[in-house]
């Protein structure tokens, strides 16, 4: 280089250059699929990815250019529709993906503002709907447009006036005001359940979810068909205004819009500084499965709208605001490879190994495939890429075959001809299920049968984990589960890794476990199909073990929950000369069948049939036990609530639930409350 000549910056390489124009286009091709199809291809968490790739390059190598789609809202106008030019542009929001993100965000706006203060922000649920500008003139509904382009969106007016919840006159409203509301139009997710459920029942397509079938209403051209849907709209801010005042608060803002008659979202909190944030995110997020909408984040906004004129707006996101989304409940992975998992009553359940992936909160390696039918619903192979989604807290599952493996690598999933565990031979019973003949000489059903025993709704032994106990089959200390209670000492501590402390706690988790209930006992034993609701059913009914085993099916089946197969079931268990002979040694191992101190049904049958719903933080006792409790008395527990929920137990942190039954005049009760109701004096009383 000659002297004193100016260094050059060093070019973009080629291969940078070619990502970036790749990622454009990808971004591009999703976006196209998403806004304008209402068929997205790939999980938003894999867009989010693309395009935070993108941002990043751009950034780094200096590559912005003003039509890349970094820069846009993503969404086009298409051609069916008048076009509405939006006098103030509908923007996007930036994302943030942790708290970290979050302190960033907030120093951020601090920097801006030039204060050490923390400021007041609005903070909202992120409706996973479409975006929705309404305009009202002189206090009417006059016209509607989607977002668009964000410049440009498209009339829509003939379909949202289909929507019930939107005002179409507003009350008390000036005649010469002009006033644009702009929200989210959705679809409530037991409203999208039931459409399915009906399309299904008459051979009709089934729509993929919530969000996307909302976007096909309302870019519909005949209204006849988006009043089908019983689409709703929350009001999440306003546009343009002429004529009219509003308050200086987005707080104060929302009351206004209610009074006008507005559907403003009652989760809708204000919070000041990171940590009252990160408090509202995680509980919403913790709420998130039982709301009736779905959420795929918090909104945060800077509640005082002179603090957001000060901060302004980039291109296509405004400074003032921002989107914390919660993790992804569905990503795409590859499925590595299938196993065949042996339970307790044999039945052989494929489950996929998937390369790991974090969704929904958590790493998930592996995930159940159900059964055979179920591989070829879905069409999968091994070597496919697939769509996995984990919600809350249930359990993953695929939902699709996103790109099926190449010829070379794919690879059929067959069920085996033999057991995979101990070789024996395989039973198909009912129609796809497969089980393996052996039963107990199984090792690989054995040890399934014995953590089933010790579970913590059965006898719950602490410490027993599935790690010891195949190390006790394996040992051939244990041949069923009653060898429990016989195990010694001097043999145990022989094991590998076992140290005379483990082993002497473990001995003691067993002895403690010899008092159990009834209930408990009956589910402990494994019978086919008896789960913790008809093992309760059961003990209420026949208050001691004696009655039940003399039991003929027909008195069985007068019980609630207990069906012919059941049963059967019941009666063929108790005929089994071996599962008697455990029963027996069982009883000569000390366990002793205990009464539990709550009134049983028959004693007491105020409780029969009542429907238990339970909310919030528990300080007494866990869910668990609650829930034992409310069964015991011959009463049943709910997940949600509904009109035939006859109490809620509500415990610290109640939320949505509370609200809904307060609101259906459902009685609440909280922890002390319900302990006094179920105590014998008190039961009965309602
Ligand atoms: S405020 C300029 N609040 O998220 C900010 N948006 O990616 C305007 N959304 O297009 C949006 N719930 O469709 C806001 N409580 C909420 C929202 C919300 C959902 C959507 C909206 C927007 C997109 C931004």
């Amino acid at each position: 280089m000659a002297k004193g000549s100016k260094k050059q910056p060093s070019p973009t390489p080629g291969y940078v250059l070619s990502e970036v124009l790749e990622l454009r286009r990808l971004i591009d091709l999703h976006n196209h699929h998403y806004h304008t199809l209402d068929d997205p291809k790939i999980p938003d968490a894999d867009f989010d990815s693309l395009l935070r790739r993108l941002e990043l390059l751009e950034t780094e190598w200096g590559l912005s250019v003003s039509d890349s789609p970094s820069l846009d809202v993503g969404g086009s106008v298409s051609e069916k529709f008048s076009a509405i030019a939006h006098s103030l542009p509908m923007l996007s929001l930036d994302k943030i993906f942790d708290f970290n993100d979050l302190y960033s965000f907030e120093d951020g706006v601090k920097n801006r503002l030039g204060t050490d203060y923390s400021s007041v922000y609005s903070c909202e649920p992120k409706i996973d709907g479409i975006a929705i500008s309404l305009l009202y003139q002189g206090g009417e509904l006059v016209r509607a447009a989607t977002r668009g382009n964000g410049v440009i969106g498209e009339d829509v007016t003939h379909n949202i006036r289909t929507i019930s919840n939107i005002p179409k006159k507003l009350k008390s409203f000036n005649k010469s005001a002009l006033l644009e509301v702009r929200g989210e139009i959705y679809l409530g997710k037991s409203d999208f359940a039931l459409l399915n459920a009906r399309n299904l029942a008459n051979f009709e397509k089934t729509f993929v979810n919530p969000r996307n079938t909302a976007a096909g209403a309302i870019r519909q051209l005949d209204s006849d068909l988006t009043k089908e849907l019983p689409l709703q709209f929350f009001c999440y801010g306003i546009g343009q205004t002429k004529n009219i005042r509003f308050p200086h608060s987005l707080t104060d803002v929302f009351a206004q819009l209610r009074e006008y008659g507005f559907p403003i979202n009652e989760r809708q909190r204000i919070c000041t500084g990171s940590e009252q944030i990160i408090k509202y995110c995680e509980k919403l997020q913790q709420d998130r499965e039982s709301l009736d909408y779905e959420i795929d984040g918090v909104v945060l906004k800077l509640d005082d709208l002179s603090l957001q004129n000060r901060l302004g707006v980039r291109a296509r996101s405004p400074r003032w605001a921002v989107a914390y989304k919660f993790p992804a409940e569905e990503k795409t992975t590859i499925v590595l490879g299938v196993d065949f998992q042996i339970g307790r009553t044999g039945a052989i359940t494929p489950v996929a190994r998937l390369q790991p992936i974090f969704v929904g909160g958590a790493t998930i390696s592996n995930t159940t495939l159900h059964n055979m039918a179920e591989i070829a619903r879905l069409g999968l192979c091994v070597g496919d890429k697939v769509l996995v989604r984990r919600a809350g807290d249930v359990i993953p599952k695929i939902v699709s075959v996103i790109e099926p493996a190449g010829p070379e690598s794919r690879k059929e999933i067959r069920m085996p001809s033999t057991c995979p565990a101990c070789g024996a031979g395989l039973e198909l019973s009912g129609e796809i299920l497969y089980r393996c003949s052996a039963g107990s000489a199984c090792t690989a059903q054995l040890k399934e049968s014995i953590r089933h025993f010790s579970s913590r709704n059965a006898l719950n032994i602490d410490g027993l984990g599935d790690k010891l106990i195949s190390q006790l089959v394996d040992a051939e200390l244990i041949k069923e589960a009653a060898d429990l209670f016989g195990l010694d000492y001097f043999e145990l501590i022989k094991l590998e890794r076992m140290g005379e402390k483990s082993a002497r706690k473990i001995l003691l988790a067993i002895d403690k476990s010899r008092d159990v209930t009834l209930s408990r006992f009956l589910f402990a034993l494994g019978i086919r199909e008896v789960g913790e609701t008809t093992a309760a059913s059961l003990a209420n009914y026949f208050q001691n073990l004696d009655e039940l085993l003399s039991a003929s099916s027909r008195s069985l089946e007068e019980i609630e929950d207990v069906g012919p197969i059941v049963a059967s079931n019941i009666v063929s268990f108790f005929s089994d000369h071996g599962n008697l002979q455990m029963i027996e040694k069982l009883k000569q191992h000390g366990v002793r069948l205990t009464h539990s101190s709550i009134p049983s049904a028959r004693e007491n049958p105020s409780f029969l049939n009542k429907i238990f719903v339970v909310t919030g933080t528990l300080s007494s006792m866990k869910r668990e036990e609650l829930k034992g409790k409310v069964l015991g008395l011959g009463a049943k527990v709910s997940g949600s609530i509904s009109k035939s929920t006859d109490y809620l137990v509500a415990g610290d942190g109640a939320g949505s639930k509370l609200a809904k039954a307060e609101s259906l005049g459902i009685k609440v009760l909280n922890e002390l409350e319900f302990i006094e109701l179920i105590t014998p004096s008190n039961s009965g009383e309602n």
